[in-house]
């Protein structure tokens, strides 16, 4: 299939565009759109059968829902029951990278809300994508636009070598604003299931309540039961075997050096501690930003991780982020690439590479 190109400019979309895109949404097509946080795979909510694709597509398990996006407090309405309590601090909020589980009012099929009584819906904080849902008149289902397991897409590079021939139309409006998906916040416990660029100080600030954050938030933990369907799935993760260094980083040198022939790695980290570790050891480094700029390493996290399958080396060491805002999103996302594989001594990190 031809995948039609447009290019839209992200602050000031052309109407034309925007109209031929929401076209072929309207048709049934699979569009490839951009948000402030990533990139989103989506097609018309209300149509079952594009919604199905979407599925096969990603290869993404069925019971793991989409989220839907909407363009208003009232399109969410129709098909979702907002707690009466909460409209207010969603009105504040909306449109912001912060998507929320409601009660589904029955409007949307299995293949959007995998058979759960609930429903994730978002309002982006992306001109392109709001004048694309409004002039769709209708929601739009969308996941993150990348293969089941792996790194979301922030720029519409990856997202082409991703899809590229596999559906109707890609949008490229660059990379997206923040570079790490969403907020998920269920309404019902008042918990955070995922962490995102919204954070739980600013929730606090809308709705004059402190959301819970857990371990399994954190990523520190596997919930047995999913309260998120996603969190039980592999994410973010490259080919390459990618562990955490939990430790201080002042000590990551020494640790490295007191290890018997230690196959090829690179690492990937702040600025500060790529230039240290290169200078200690000359591997290849990944650097995502200066480290007191969580944003910046956020929106370089992705493309970092995917870069490391290029190297060609044996592993890849990533460091830890203070757990503080967004850094909160970041630590969850690392520990996911990560399978949860972290070490702070010598003896933990050779016992990770023994055969
Ligand atoms: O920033 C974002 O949220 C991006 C952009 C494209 O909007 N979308 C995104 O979608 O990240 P996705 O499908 O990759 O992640 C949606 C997450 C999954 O972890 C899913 O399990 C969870 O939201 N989710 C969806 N519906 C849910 C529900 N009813 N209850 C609990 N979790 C739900
Ligand atoms: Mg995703």
């Amino acid at each position: 299939m031809l995948t039609r190109k447009l290019h839209i400019d992200p602050i000031n979309p052309d109407m034309g565009a925007i109209a031929e895109a929401s076209g072929i949404v309207k048709a049934g097509g699979i569009i490839i759109f951009p948000t402030e946080t990533v990139y989103g795979i989506g097609a018309n909510a209300l149509n079952e059968s594009a919604c199905r694709r979407i599925f096969a597509l990603k290869g993404r398990p069925s019971d793991n829902p989409l989220i839907v996006h909407v363009s208003s407090l009232e399109m969410a309405e129709g098909i979702a029951s907002i707690p009466a309590e909460y409209r207010d601090g969603i009105r504040r909020v909306w449109p912001s990278p912060i998507t929320f589980i409601a009660k589904s009012n029955g409007t949307l099929q299995k293949a959007v809300t995998g058979g759960l009584s609930t429903v994730a819906v978002r309002m982006p904080a992306h001109p392109v994508a709001l004048a694309l849902i409004s002039e769709c008149g209708v929601p739009i289902a969308a996941p993150s636009a990348n293969p089941s397991g792996r790194p979301s897409a922030t720029n519409p590079r990856r997202a082409i070598s991703y899809f590229d021939g596999r559906v109707e139309c890609i949008i490229d409006s660059g990379a997206a604003f923040f570079g790490i998906e969403s907020t998920v916040i269920d309404l019902e416990s008042f918990t955070v299931l995922r962490p995102g660029p919204f954070t739980p100080e600013e929730i606090e600030k809308a709705f004059g309540r402190m959301p819970k954050v857990d371990a399994v938030t954190r990523g520190m933990a596997h919930s047995g039961v999913a309260v998120s369907p996603g969190v039980k799935y592999a994410h973010y993760a490259p080919k390459t075997k990618l562990l955490l260094f939990s430790g201080d980083i002042g000590e990551l040198t020494g640790l490295l050096d007191g290890i018997q022939n230690l196959p090829p790695f690179a690492f990937i980290g702040s600025a500060e501690s790529c230039k240290a570790v290169s200078e200690a050891f000359g591997c290849s480094t990944i650097a995502l930003g200066d480290r007191p700029d969580l944003y910046k390493i956020a929106k370089n996290l992705y493309d970092g991780i995917i870069a490391l399958d290029s190297l060609n080396v044996a592993f890849g060491i990533i460091e830890a982020f203070e757990e503080r805002g967004i850094g909160l999103a970041i630590m969850n996302r690392i520990r996911k690439a990560c399978s949860g594989t972290s070490f702070n001594s010598a003896d933990g990190l050779s016992k990770i590479l023994e055969p």
